[in-house]
């Protein structure tokens, strides 16, 4: 029997670094996927394949996550968990295959540890998504402490959603008809280190700190506006132009407050200013001082860009020059999503 979960990876739209302070988010799914199959074996042992590599360690309980690399821990951290729930095994191989970069703020050690508790704990019994959300965060504090949750939140329930830490989600909206281009700035960094940074940030600033969470929490309640503004419920339903102006502006606006405290560098603002040419709006995802620039963009700009300029103006109509920057973008690493309106998903396969 296996049993196999997938989840989606996210992208943060407004409040990254804020919400782990207390403020709110703006979080969404995306239709990029990691999929965790777990099997039983009679191997006496913990066996975990992924594309980093393939360990397999003995069963003797409770596992010790130091006994493994970092990026292992969450695994081993929710085997024990199936253990101390006085499960009897002999053996587990569990295989991770992805779609999601790695290490680009795309919510790539999350999307994992949500369908990870998911696919461990379904061979034994199905967690209700509460459940599963739960262990899925303290997997994920194996690496990262002091994490919001807001990551694995968002993988877990899919969909656009508004996150914070007292009060956790609410639903904005589950249209999936938003256009996100990102671009890999190729600048590895660190989580932790970051949210480290703007510790510092908030203990050396502290009254500007406070106004601009209060900020943050301001032009948040103004995009939910814009999102909600129409009967967002089917996934096929799209925005008005003037709610896309209005997020773009909003993303800028966040931008400059993420500037603000630390977590840009020169090489993601020359990103986000040739994307603002072309968008409604871009900015940092996630953690910042590295990984990924998203650019909100409209349905069929996928195919305009990376032309050649056969013309002056270029084929994509953005002008040769742009046309340039832009095809250099796409060449670094570039991708596309829309928003993944599903969350988890689970299923058990008899052999
Ligand atoms: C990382 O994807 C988002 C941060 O806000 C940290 C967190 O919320 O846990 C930087």
């Amino acid at each position: 029997m296996k049993s196999v979960a997938t989840a989606p990876a996210k992208i943060i739209l407004f409040g990254e670094h804020f919400v782990v302070h207390g403020t709110k988010a703006i979080l969404a799914a995306i239709d990029k996927r990691v999929t965790v199959t777990t099997t039983f074996t009679e191997n006496k042992t913990i066996k975990i394949n992924s594309e980093l590599g393939t360990i397999e360690v003995p069963i003797s309980f409770p596992l010790s996550i130091y006994q493994v690399e970092s990026e292992f821990r969450p695994f081993i951290y929710l085997v024990n968990n199936m253990i101390l729930a006085k499960q009897n095994v002999s053996g587990l191989e569990i295989t991770i295959d992805s779609e999601i970069p790695i290490g680009v703020g795309l919510g790539s050690s999350s999307a994992c540890c949500v369908a990870a508790a998911a696919s461990i704990s379904g061979l034994f019994k199905e967690l209700s998504s509460e459940e599963n959300l739960k262990m899925a965060i303290e997997a994920e504090k194996t690496n990262f402490p002091d994490t919001s949750g807001a990551d694995c939140t968002v993988c877990t329930y899919g969909g656009i959603i508004e996150y914070d830490k007292i009060n956790g989600i609410k639903k904005i909206n589950n249209t999936s008809e938003l256009y996100i281009m990102f671009v890999n700035s190729m600048i590895p960094h660190s989580t932790a280190r970051t949210v480290e940074k703007v510790w510092e940030f908030k203990e050396n600033n502290e009254e500007r700190f406070s106004q601009l969470c209060a900020l943050e929490n301001e032009l948040i309640g103004e995009v939910k506006l814009a999102m909600t503004n129409f009967s967002a419920t089917a996934p096929q339903a799209k925005y008005a132009n003037d709610d896309l102006n209005l997020i773009g502006q909003k993303m800028s606006e966040n931008q400059q407050m993420l500037e603000e405290i630390g977590v840009s560098n020169r090489e993601l603002q020359n990103i986000i200013s040739i994307l603002d040419e072309i968008s409604y709006g871009s900015k940092i995802t996630g953690a910042g001082d590295g990984g990924c620039i998203i650019a909100l963009m409209n349905e069929g700009d996928d195919l305009r860009i990376g032309e050649e300029p056969q013309t002056p103006e270029g084929t994509d109509g953005y002008g040769p020059q742009l046309s340039i920057l832009l095809r250099e973008l796409v060449d670094r690493q570039a991708g596309w999503a829309k928003i993944d309106t599903k969350g988890v998903v689970w299923s058990k396969i008899e052999e």
